[in-house]
């Protein structure tokens, strides 16, 4: 076993997988209405392609966990067969998904068999309108139906993802948490992170961490978690008391990059060492090329101990990374 051991100590035991660059939104503060300029379709890893890198990835750099994204990752053909075989291999990672949740009424039943334990799903407003002008799309109630089949499915626990943005959807953080509280999901809010497409983003706009729980305290009792977070982006508090709980993913202003545990591998067969990482490393020009599993193994363990140790968001000289975060997987 190689280990995916780093400069800084840490050790990534948890890839994310982008199966595609594409999606059926266009939330506004991710990407242009008119979409982005696709990754070449013969670029793309084929099914088979992404499920050997993966299995060199359990079989002989010790991940444990794998999360399929995209862009939107139900968008892709192969992805029932994709999970099954992930669920194949030896020893069996825990499998994740992270999705906007149309198409899941369709779909989760399939994915549970085939091995996917659980779903994270994006969702910034309760308000149809307001949807369609985040999105661009009048989806809304794909996306509720989707969380009620995942549940359904049994992908549990099903966690909720919201980005507030300033005078966009600030004033109903408390309503997302009075609705994933009746329903039984787990609600994460997440800092706006300078990964956009457009390279608007701008630290005034962002909601921080500190308002998200000052606007939450007004109608709740958060109270500290006494489930450890280990390497897990989101601090969670318990809601009144408790069971249930609350998530916020503080990445700009309260960053968690010193216990970072992750790896990522984009849709075209690029090792990323980081979210903002500005270079990447390259495995499908190497498995074309023939590159036996050792082989693989070692061009990726190289590519992480090269991580840097955290975001530099702050740094005057911050320079967002080309790939924008549709194309990284978030
Ligand atoms: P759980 O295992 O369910 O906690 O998933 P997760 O929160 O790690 O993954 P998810 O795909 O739901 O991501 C939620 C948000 O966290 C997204 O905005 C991601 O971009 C962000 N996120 C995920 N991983 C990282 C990371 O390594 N660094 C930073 N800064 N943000 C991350
Ligand atoms: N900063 C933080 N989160 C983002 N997401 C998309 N773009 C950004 C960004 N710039 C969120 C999506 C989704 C999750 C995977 O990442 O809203 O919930
Ligand atoms: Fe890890 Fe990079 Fe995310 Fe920090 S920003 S937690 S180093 S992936």
């Amino acid at each position: 076993m190689l280990p995916l051991t780093d400069r800084y100590g840490r050790t990534a035991v948890d890839l994310r997988v982008s199966l595609t660059d594409r999606c059926n939104l266009r939330c506004t503060y991710c990407m242009p209405a008119e979409g982005l300029a696709w990754l070449p379709r013969t670029t793309l890893l084929t099914d088979d392609e992404v499920v050997r890198l993966i299995g060199v990835a359990v079989g002989r750099l010790g991940v444990r966990d794998v999360r399929f994204t995209g862009g939107e990752p139900l968008l892709r053909p192969g992805l029932v067969e994709i999970v099954a075989a992930t669920a194949a291999l030896e020893p069996r990672p825990r499998i994740s998904l992270t999705t906007n949740g149309i198409g899941l009424t369709r779909v989760a039943p399939a994915l549970k068999d085939a091995g996917l334990d659980r779903v994270n799903v994006s969702l910034d407003t309760l308000r149809p309108e307001r949807f369609r002008e985040l999105s661009l799309r009048d989806r809304l109630a794909d996306t509720l139906d989707g969380l009620r089949a995942a549940a359904d499915a049994g992908l549990t626990p099903v966690k909720i993802n919201t980005v507030l943005m300033r005078d966009v959807n600030d004033d109903e953080a408390v309503a997302l948490l009075e609705f994933a509280l009746a329903h039984g999901y787990e609600l994460r809010f997440i800092e706006q992170m300078p990964l956009d497409a457009q390279h608007g983003w701008r630290r005034d706009n962002m909601i921080t961490a500190e308002e998200i729980l000052a606007a939450l305290r007004l109608k709740f009792t958060l109270t500290e978690d006494d489930v450890p977070r280990g390497a897990a982006p989101a601090e969670t508090w318990l809601v009144d008391g408790g069971p249930a709980r609350v998530g916020v993913i503080g990445s700009v202003t309260r960053p968690f990059c010193g216990d970072c545990d992750r790896t990522r591998l984009t849709a075209d067969g690029q090792v990323r060492a980081c979210l903002f990482a500005t270079t990447e490393t390259d495995l499908r020009g190497a498995l074309r090329d023939g590159a036996s599993d050792d082989e693989l193994a070692s061009l990726w363990a190289g590519a992480m101990a090269r991580k840097l140790p955290g975001h530099g968001i702050d740094d005057p000289a911050f320079l967002q990374p080309p790939r924008p975060m549709s194309a990284i997987g978030g």
